[in-house]
């Protein structure tokens, strides 16, 4: 068989039609419906978050935001305006990989010298350096914790379990305001973890500040690492929050943290193939988070990776003659080639695909025919087209829950943020074709979907202000 049949074979066994994604679809409007009545295990967490009011764009003052997310850690000071605008300092630092894995207090201390070397710099006005002390001001700071945490609080909440990489075993079931809370006092910093923030919350509430003019943002969500999407759910509408427990909430609207990447972790209605089967099964979390796995850029790559394995073992490209870096092994380890992989590979319109042959042999150190790399290329869309694809599936699922194509007029807004929504080739078209396959039809094009960039800062802060 020659390699382009080759490739059509593995293309088809990603190919999600539009009938398989409508069902998506309605399973989606049940989860949410089910996830919002019972705590589930294995089903969509429906988390709520205990905010109960979208910004106005009026909110003022400066707050901290710590972003605890993927790969980076980040520390901002934001100070809004009160009028939809803010200024932002931040410092970013890659997490040590063996922290990923380690001891829960070694994480929670080096998280704490980040912060102390931003307060250092960035906030000197009230440190002493002759008393080596901070002074009375007390910062309140958002924790942007983008992992699935049962939040009983807006600054408490026990980490279910952890997701892209992560591992600190003695982390899981605990506190991680309090976690770090306890981190900052020992240090004697001037900051309160007023509010625990997942970065899609964040994503919600930056987006409605600062385009608060342009109507309503439905959907706060993130198309990165991983993927998880908020909105705003009528309080009477979540069972399972026990409102009598908490006279302090009034309000009629919640927040809710939907971890949309644990979408039908059973796979009755999700598509699964080889590939993905063989992935899950060298995750940390194996079983969970299955939805997510089948989209975000954690996972993108190494879907490519492995189909790209299949076909050396077929002996249909990488063979030991075109090997011309013998030092990288990228294709015989896993998790070593990142979305940008195939995104670069998908997005590559030059005719003998040149983009594509110098990024497998950056990347994998093997030289490619053009054969070869049309081959490369087929799948690398196949794999990108169905992450795009199913990404439509909880916007329409939400949108349908939510009724609010008839309950709003004019534009329904949706903002999103993460490395693949904003670098991925094609992302939101191909969200927008599965979105017209989809009951929304053509009302697709009243559906917004605008880049807020950091959500998990200014979002973070705006909740820090609500605490
Ligand atoms: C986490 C979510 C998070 C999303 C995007 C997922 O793996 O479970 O909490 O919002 O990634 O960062």
């Amino acid at each position: 068989m020659s390699i382009a049949e080759r490739a059509q074979q593995i293309v088809k066994e990603f190919e999600l039609t539009p009938e398989q994604l409508n069902a998506c679809v309605d399973h989606f409007i049940w989860a949410t419906e089910h996830g919002l009545r019972h705590h589930t295990d294995l089903g969509m967490p429906m988390i709520p978050t205990y905010v109960t009011s979208i910004p106005t764009g009026k909110e003022k003052g400066t707050f901290l935001a710590a972003d605890l997310g993927g790969t980076n850690f980040r520390v901002c000071s934001v100070n809004l305006h009160g009028d939809s605008t803010y200024a932002l300092v931040h410092n970013k630092w890659p997490v040590p990989r063996e922290l990923m894995s380690g001891k829960c207090d070694d994480f929670m201390g080096w998280l704490t010298d980040r912060l102390e070397e931003f307060l250092k710099e960035h906030h000197s006005e009230h440190y002493s350096q002759e008393n080596c002390q901070w002074g009375d001001h007390l910062f309140k700071m958002g924790f942007t914790f983008s992992f699935p945490v049962d939040q009983t609080g807006m600054n408490r909440g026990t980490l279910i379990r952890w997701t892209k990489g992560f591992d600190i075993k003695d982390a899981v079931g605990k506190d991680v305001c309090q976690l770090f809370q306890s981190a900052i006092n020992k240090r004697k910093l001037p900051v309160f973890v007023a509010a625990l923030v997942n970065d899609t919350v964040g994503t919600l509430m930056s987006r409605s500040y600062t385009k608060a003019e342009e109507g309503r943002t439905l959907i706060g969500c993130i198309f990165g690492t991983g993927t998880n999407g908020a909105y705003s759910e009528k309080i009477k509408a979540i069972p399972k929050f026990n409102i009598v427990a908490h006279p302090e909430i009034t309000s009629k609207i919640m927040v809710i943290n939907t971890e949309w990447g644990s979408f039908d972790n059973r796979l009755k209605f999700i598509p699964s193939n080889r590939f993905d089967q063989e992935l899950n099964l060298h995750t940390p979390n194996p079983g969970y988070h299955m939805f997510e796995k089948r989209i975000s850029g954690m996972f993108l790559g190494e879907l490519l990776r492995l189909c790209l394995v299949e076909l050396q073992k077929d002996g249909l490209l990488f063979g030991a003659a075109d090997r011309i870096d013998k030092t990288i092994n990228a294709l015989e380890t896993p998790w070593s080639v990142d979305s940008s992989f195939p995104s670069k590979i998908h997005g590559d319109t030059t005719t003998e695909l040149l983009g594509t042959e110098s990024i497998v042999r950056q990347l994998l150190g093997y030289a490619t025919t053009l054969e070869q790399r049309k081959a490369i290329q087929a799948i690398a869309k196949a794999i990108g087209r169905r992450g795009a694809h199913l990404s439509a599936v909880p916007l329409a699922g939400l949108i349908l829950h939510t009724h609010a194509l008839e309950k709003f007029e004019g534009n329904i807004d949706i903002g999103a943020d993460g490395s693949v929504v904003e670098f991925y080739p094609h992302h939101e078209e191909m969200i927008r074709e599965a979105l017209r396959w989809t009951k929304i039809g053509d009302q697709e094009n009243r559906i917004t979907i605008g880049l807020a960039r950091d959500g998990s800062g200014v979002g973070a802060a705006l909740c820090a202000l609500v605490a």
